[in-house]
């Protein structure tokens, strides 16, 4: 996969030859962003398949590896529910099926695949359902990276952004810069110079201010997790965005795939939020110097909860969701169980 903390700077690949390393590459984000490491998941499920099945003596020895992989990928991360999404539809592959381990690890190959084409696929019709939301001339601010390599492909935010630059060549795009990992100025920055599409960088303190001054039109964000009442879990930071907009009257419109619902989620307030290693925070260096003392105290949050009634609309593949979401949502939920992609 492409690591993705070393772009932009540098473009590299990196194999993963078996299910530990898919563990690593999730938690140290290799690999990051909702869809993705749900993908990620399920393709290192596969992989734990494909390499048990070479070295298992017994269905028994076999069921046990992986009830390890399985065990591990799902609890990589614990925001993102399209992680333990995906790795819960191949556990029970595993569970239900009577066939030898390369048996399988065939089906578990397929369905990995297939578990991939469908998230660009639902990105794809985001996009297209997300077109009357805009205006012409529309300056989108978008938070963190939800763009292709967030999704495995299209992206959900920055698929709205395609989908509605490819209708609009005069829609332009402000990204905040998203403190502290930088997945806005380090990814969303450069997958908008290899599209083309124009965009203006910010820190993540500069948006009260542009939008004061009516340079944003509207906000597009992903989310990592929607709870039943439509709240968003999305990257740290959102939330502040979400409350700047409703200030200035700007609608917030968050694109996700249905595999991004949790509707055993009441709220939000139910929906864990990582804490990540302090030293995110502290060791950004500023022409060569600490940017805080060493072992300063530190919150690091990777995530916040944006309440409903700050989402002017949530777009899935099954189209444009509104308030009250309890119900959008759900019907959202039943329609993509009768009308899986592909
Ligand atoms: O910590 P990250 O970089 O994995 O967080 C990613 C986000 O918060 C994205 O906005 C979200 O996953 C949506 S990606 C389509």
């Amino acid at each position: 996969m492409l690591d993705q903390t070393r772009l932009p700077g540098e473009v590299v690949h990196v194999t993963l030859p078996g299910w530990p390393d898919v563990v690593d590459a999730i938690r140290t984000m290799v690999v990051r962003g909702a869809p993705a490491i749900g993908v990620a998941g399920a393709m290192g499920v596969a992989l734990a398949a494909r390499n048990a099945a070479a070295t298992s003596a017994t269905r028994q020895a076999f069921d046990a590896e992986m009830g390890r992989a399985i065990a591990e990928l799902r609890d990589a991360r614990p925001t993102a529910v399209n992680l333990a999404w995906a790795v819960d539809r191949l556990a029970g592959i595993v569970a239900d099926h009577e066939g030898t381990p390369a048996e399988i690890a065939d089906e578990l190959d397929a369905s990995a695949r297939a578990i991939h084409s469908d998230e660009v696929d639902r990105c794809m019709a985001i996009g297209r359902h997300s077109l009357p939301l805009f205006s012409r001339g529309a300056r989108i601010l978008t938070h963190c990276n939800a763009g292709a390599l967030a999704t495995g492909g299209y992206g959900t935010a920055l698929g709205v952004v395609r989908a509605a630059y490819a209708a609009d060549p005069g829609v332009s795009v402000i990204v905040d810069e998203t403190r502290p990992l930088l997945q806005g100025s380090r990814l969303t920055a450069w997958e908008l110079e290899q599209e083309g599409i124009p965009y203006t960088l910010i820190t993540d303190n500069m948006a009260a201010m542009l939008m004061s001054e009516g340079r944003v039109t509207h906000v597009v964000v992903g989310a990592d997790r929607i709870a039943a009442n439509g709240d968003v879990v999305n990257k740290i930071g959102t939330y502040g965005v979400a409350v700047l907009a409703r200030e200035h009257g700007i609608p917030v419109i968050v694109a996700a795939p249905t595999s991004t619902l949790d509707l055993s989620m009441p709220s939000a307030a139910e929906i864990p939020v990582e804490e990540r290693d302090p030293d995110e925070v502290r060791d950004l260096a500023l022409f060569g110097r600490a940017a805080s003392p060493a072992g300063a105290p530190v919150a690091n949050p990777a995530f916040d909860r944006t309440p409903a009634r700050l989402v002017a609309a949530i777009v899935t593949e099954q189209g444009v969701h509104r308030a009250p979401y309890e119900r959008s949502l759900r019907q959202a939920w039943d329609a993509a169980a009768h009308d899986p992609p592909g």
